[in-house]
């Protein structure tokens, strides 16, 4: 199994950036929890961070063909994105959504989520451990299939 893990803007500043809403860990650490525990679990994995929406876009389309499932954190740009969405579609690659934050007690401006309308499931709330929540949720997809 080979996933791609994709994050959007301003996560290369996890541990800077408001703290109190997104933890104390850095960027690097979330890379390596996601990278030794697809490790653990024999998953071949990439990992990625852009601040750009098509640089996102252009990830999602490469992916086409090479991997089994997307982990993405959008950031900002689940909020607004449709280009990412119609990406996610055209792809029909299995994909899950992850926020470290948790969305549903946040702004009404982030209840709406067009990549979720992409997603088999999204895991919101959970720090850095819901990489790893959404990696499992891909697991017994293929598990189930
Ligand atoms: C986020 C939540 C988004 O609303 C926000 O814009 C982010 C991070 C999260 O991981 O909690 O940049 O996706």
């Amino acid at each position: 199994m080979k996933i791609l893990v994709l994050n959007g803007p301003n996560l290369n500043m996890l541990g800077i950036r408001e703290p109190d809403i997104y933890g104390a860990e850095n960027y690097k650490t979330l890379e390596s929890t996601v990278l030794s525990y697809t490790q653990k679990k024999n998953i071949e994995c990439d990992i990625f961070q852009s601040n750009h929406e098509g640089v996102l876009v252009d990830m999602i389309q490469q992916a086409y063909g090479k991997y089994d499932g997307i982990v993405i954190n959008p950031a900002a740009y689940t909020h607004t994105s449709i280009a990412l969405l119609d990406a996610l579609k055209a792809v029909a690659i299995p994909t899950v959504e992850v926020h470290i934050s948790d969305l549903s007690k946040r702004e009404d401006f982030r209840q709406i989520s067009y990549v979720r309308m992409a997603s088999i499931a999204t895991v919101s709330g959970h720090g850095i451990k819901g990489y790893t929540e959404a990696i499992d949720v891909l697991l017994n997809y293929y598990k189930n299939k």
